[in-house]
């Protein structure tokens, strides 16, 4: 039995885009049941849609506040019974009850290198620019399990990528984003592989098999 995997997302799906290929390509054994958007005219959905995945559409700005919104998610998501969830370029934050619902099976991207550069209010072009006006060096992409708070939880991966002194905003972005998509692909492999385990704020990484890194 395949693994069910269920998308998050808001908006372009690069990340989505990733997981539908690596499927594809045979990379990881599982199925996206299900891609909810927070916003009805991600191109994300337009992914799935070629992909035929099945979609729906929970639209943030319908809700109150988080925990509504967060409701309206666990009662969309509980048909699929999904194994692992993916925030992939997903805009809206989880209530404490959502996170610890699918405590252990909720992963995210961000990008930059975390504890750097994010947190509240860090999304999308708003890193990139503060790692430019910072004067950074390096900065990267971060896998993570989603915790309550945001950007808290265990780190799973991480990647540093150079940052010019010619970068703007959308040529760090894309340098990142490439490494997002290829860093988040490992971590769900690895995670279906039962490779990840937490201790405390670690997640060790055990080899695979025949030493498979
Ligand atoms: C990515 O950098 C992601 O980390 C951030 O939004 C960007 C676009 O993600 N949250 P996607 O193309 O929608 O997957």
């Amino acid at each position: 039995m395949q693994a069910k995997l269920a998308v998050l997302v808001s908006g372009n799906g690069s990340n989505l885009q990733a997981m539908i290929d690596a499927i594809a390509f045979g990379l990881l054994p599982a199925e996206i049941a299900i891609v909810i958007s927070s916003r009805s005219d991600a191109y994300a959905l337009e992914r799935a849609a070629r992909a035929g995945i099945p979609t729906a559409v929970v639209p943030r700005k319908a809700y109150a506040d988080n925990e509504a919104y967060s409701e309206a998610l666990l009662e969309v998501l509980a048909p699929y019974q999904p194994d692992l969830l993916l925030l992939a370029g997903f805009m809206s934050v989880l209530s404490d009850r959502f996170v610890n619902h699918y405590a252990g099976r909720i992963m995210n991207t961000h990008p930059a290198l975390i504890p750097a550069f994010c947190g509240p209010g860090f999304y999308g072009a708003r890193v990139h620019q503060a790692v430019l006006d910072y004067g950074a060096k390096v900065s990267g992409a971060s896998i993570i399990f989603v915790e309550t708070g945001v950007d808290t939880g265990p780190i799973i991966l991480q990647e540093a990528v150079p940052v010019y002194d010619t970068d703007t905003a959308d040529s760090l972005a894309e340098r990142v984003l490439a490494v997002e998509h290829r860093l988040y692909v490992k971590a769900v492999r690895y995670y279906l592989a039962g490779r990840l385990h937490i201790r405390g704020r670690r997640v060790y990484i055990t080899p695979g098999e025949g030493g498979e890194k």
